[in-house]
């Protein structure tokens, strides 16, 4: 198929680690396996336009390895240029057509820019899901499963997490004995059991500082390999997720509580005892803890918070407690935020065809 021009639109969810993925070894492998909530509101939303390169195209662009304009909510934006041309150098040895095309790629996202929310996993994976239907459009006899694998594996390269971003409600994303078809390359949606204590699963993000992270997570990764306590991190990152594996089965939300709650802080303890080390947390998220955790102890609801590699707070509970919950944050919770500000989300199912 030979294909002079087009265009595609897709968006991509962010996602919310619950086993936290932090170290990897070369080519954006990780060092431990993750698994995530898909989020739903919290979405970049992409639009690629591609035409072939031909005789009216300047020699400076045939020359130049890849030829892309971006544009970031309709401006043009270069400073996010040397991350994308990276990411096409990256992922040429799998599409062979990046070449031929020249692009115009154009984003935005759906929740507030620098709102400390990562925009790197749902944007990677809304610019993967692209290229990969001008590969599906090249090679029309390629199967679902293999888009949506290979979408997957694509994002990866894009930045890690992105690749839970894809497809599913729970992913995985890392080699785990118990999970079939688990894999460093790519993420799968988890294939065993989910009770419905997690069905609509409310996530609600609180964000207590919105300034730029002070540590990347290309820096953090970085830091796992002389850290002195990684071994055992990685060990333990798999005997938590075949906790949730179980609890996932269950529906025990005090065991999945722990489990969660547990890995938001060994997250940071990570940052904590690296050489140099960090303190991601501001005085208002350890005030949001213990909030939530007095909260849970009067009422007895299971209500939970887990962390990114930032200040603000994810606060994990089920649909059938949101109204009490929501009450709680708006009445304890949002004077620890920045400008008081906060995002209702919930688990979603990925990234969709626009
Ligand atoms: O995808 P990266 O390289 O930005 O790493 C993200 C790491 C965490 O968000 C801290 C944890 C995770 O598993 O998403």
């Amino acid at each position: 198929h030979n294909i002079e021009s087009g265009e595609f639109q897709w968006s991509a969810p962010s996602n919310i680690a619950l086993v936290k993925y932090w170290g990897k070894k070369d080519n954006q492998i990780p060092a431990n396996p993750s698994v995530s909530f898909t989020l739903n509101n919290c979405k970049t939303i992409t639009k690629l336009a591609f035409a072939k390169k031909d005789s009216s195209t300047p020699l400076t662009v045939i020359n130049g390895k890849f030829s892309f304009d971006l544009l970031f909510e309709g401006k043009p934006k270069e400073d996010f240029k040397p991350k994308i041309q990276k990411f096409l150098e990256r992922i040429e040895i799998y599409l062979p057509f990046l070449k031929d095309y020249h692009f115009t790629i154009d984003t935005e996202n759906t929740f507030p820019h620098s709102s400390g929310i990562a925009s790197s996993a749902s944007g990677m994976a809304a610019l993967a899901m692209n290229l990969m239907s001008i590969e599906k459009a090249l090679n029309p006899e390629m199967t679902d499963a293999y888009f949506y694998q290979k979408a997957s594996l694509l994002a990866r390269l894009g930045s890690g997490s992105a690749c839970r971003s894809v497809k599913g409600q729970v992913v995985v994303w890392g080699n785990q004995a118990n999970i079939g078809g688990s894999s460093d390359l790519y993420g799968v949606e988890f294939p065993n059991a989910i009770h419905d204590n997690f069905k609509n699963f409310q996530d609600t993000i609180l964000l207590v500082d919105k300034g730029e992270k002070q540590v990347s997570s290309t820096v953090g990764h970085d830091l796992m390999h002389a850290h002195p306590y990684a071994e055992r991190r990685f060990e333990q990152a798999h005997e938590n997720l075949d906790k949730l594996t179980a609890i996932f089965e269950s529906g025990n939300l005090e065991e999945f509580i722990k489990v969660v709650e547990s890995e938001a802080l060994t997250l940071h303890a990570m940052m904590m005892t690296s050489m140099p080390y960090f303190i991601l947390m501001k005085p208002n998220t350890l005030q949001i803890i213990n909030a939530i955790w007095k909260f849970r102890n009067d009422t007895k609801i299971p209500v939970c918070f887990t962390l990114d590699a930032g200040a603000n707070v994810h606060v994990l509970y089920p649909e059938n407690v949101s109204g009490i919950v929501l009450q709680f944050i708006k009445d304890e919770l949002v004077g620890f935020c920045q400008n008081g500000q906060y995002i209702c989300d919930e688990i979603g199912n990925g990234a969709i065809r626009l």
